[in-house]
């Protein structure tokens, strides 16, 4: 109920959204200067437990500054240029907008008699996502909430595709052991337990080997069991490699298999007119997924699936309860709780419409390129440097690395390396975190950010290379 009380009470928050506004607005511009990482501090969790949930409520200005002070100070701010973890959401102030607008009107977006403009411009966005990704006319595709998502929505649409309830039970999936976790996750939450995964070997560049994933099929076949999808990748989580895409087509082609491409990272890149050709063989897939919130500079909570014939996802998720029949869609209208997983969801197309109406496609193409040549810059610096080895090269923005003076055990090796990440995140200078690359742990790289500048690559890995020495000095 509004009183004297709750108007004062929003003008007071008013004011104090406008500052934070300005806050976060200069906080952007002057985002070199901030650190990367803002631990809390011991019992800063114990303080907002102690926080309850109150039976009377408190007024507004004081719980938002609460939020402002307590909470959101503290965190691994992955929209900073120098955050080069995990894969980095270097999110645009455009798609900040576009989410904020998203949430003030608070559109039920899953019906299009609901929301016919919104629908039409995420369905518009959509048919020109799946044309860069060279799928034809009968395409489409829905706005989902990120990639292990588009994922399992693609991979439901695979199931439904080549087996039945009473085949099930019988399918087998080929991933590679370089493939996201979210996939498996995805496969055995559609029914295909472990058991039914086949993890085929990668070659040395990280690339599934193709020889053995005929073989394996060819096996699994000879074992009563159907092969029905291979899940290729976009750009692995690990080395950013990409699979052999026309070679796993022309396999899932002869052996009657759906094709899907996990592009969460890296589908982006078929925005870029340098790059592009590098995800040659796209178009021969059934379905693709593809995040915005990460090379695409969108808040969380933005993805796509796509698929060459969008009656595979009416198939799988089309529902007809009583209670929806005055809003249901057609061919042209289409209701996108009849494409997905959700009934009621918010808008998340229009900020990435937003945000390439204001940039244009050049631009974007061009942000992409920059974490090409971050990555580069990266690899000319670490091979300038004695006693660091370059693990995986460059590719898309990504690179894996390891500093391995002479002397060491493996272990040694491994123990060095995850110090010099612990100790750079430390600092507060850069986040770069580690992984396991053939046995070895190795420091790794991604860097999405457009303003990310050639001199924070140079002090990111000159600080890793002191802090090498430094820690491989007191080991001896
Ligand atoms: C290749 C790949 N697939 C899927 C995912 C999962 O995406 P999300 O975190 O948006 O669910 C990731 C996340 O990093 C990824 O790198």
């Amino acid at each position: 109920m509004i009183n004297s009380e709750n108007i004062l009470n929003s003008a007071q928050l008013e004011k104090e959204i406008k500052n934070f506004v300005h806050d976060f607005c200069l906080e952007k511009h002057d985002i070199h200067t901030q650190q990367v990482i803002w631990n809390a501090p011991d019992g800063q969790a114990e303080k907002i437990k102690q926080l309850g949930i109150p039976k009377d409520g408190r007024p507004a200005n004081e719980v938002v500054q609460k939020m402002m002070n307590e909470v959101y100070q503290y965190r691994g701010d992955s929209n900073h240029p120098r955050f080069f973890g995990f894969v980095p959401g270097p999110a645009s102030s455009i798609s900040w907008l576009g989410d904020i607008m998203t949430s003030a009107y608070n559109i039920h977006a899953g019906g299009s008699k609901l929301a016919p403009m919104v629908n039409c411009i995420e369905q518009e966005v959509l048919k020109w996502l799946c044309t860069q990704a060279g799928f034809g006319e009968k395409s489409g595709g829905v706005f989902v909430s990120g990639g292990s998502m588009a994922n399992i929505t693609a991979l439901t649409a695979a199931r439904d595709n080549k087996l039945t309830d009473e085949t099930l039970h019988l399918g087998v999936a080929y991933i590679s052991d370089q493939t996201h976790s979210s996939v498996a996750k995805g496969l055995r939450i559609i029914g295909i337990p472990n058991k039914r995964i086949r993890k085929i070997p990668t070659t040395p560049d990280f690339k599934i080997n193709t020889e053995i994933l005929e073989k394996t099929i060819l096996d699994d076949k000879k074992a009563g069991l159907i092969p029905f999808v291979v899940i290729g990748t976009a750009g692995t989580t690990n080395t950013g490699s990409i699979d052999p895409f026309k070679a796993i087509a022309a396999i899932c082609q002869k052996h009657n298999l759906w094709f899907h491409i996990d592009g969460a990272y890296g589908a982006s890149v078929l925005l870029s007119p340098k790059y592009r050709h590098l995800l040659d063989g796209t178009e021969l897939a059934d379905s693709l997924s593809w995040d915005a919130h990460k090379w695409l500079f969108q808040t969380y909570g933005c993805a796509m699936v796509l698929v060459k014939d969008i009656q595979h996802l009416f198939h799988s998720f089309h529902v007809n309860p009583e209670y929806l029949k005055d809003v249901q869609g057609d061919r042209e209208h289409i209701n996108t709780w009849d494409i997905g997983m959700e009934l009621t969801r918010p808008a998340r197309g229009l900020k990435l419409w937003l945000t390439l109406q204001i940039l244009g496609t050049d631009l974007i193409g061009s942000a992409i390129e920059h974490g090409f040549q971050l990555a580069y810059w990266a690899e000319d610096i670490l091979k300038e440097l004695p006693d660091w080895e370059i693990i995986s090269p460059a590719q898309l923005a990504m690179i894996n690395f390891r500093y391995a003076p002479k002397g060491l055990s493996n272990e040694q090796t491994d123990l060095l390396n995850e110090q010099i990440s612990e100790k750079i995140l430390e600092s507060g200078y850069a986040a770069v975190f580690t992984t396991v690359l053939h046995g070895k742990t190795v420091l790794r790289i991604c860097a999405l950010h457009p303003e990310t500048e050639k001199e924070d690559m140079e002090k990111t890995i000159h600080l890793l290379d002191t802090y090498g020495k430094e820690l491989y000095k007191d080991m001896k």
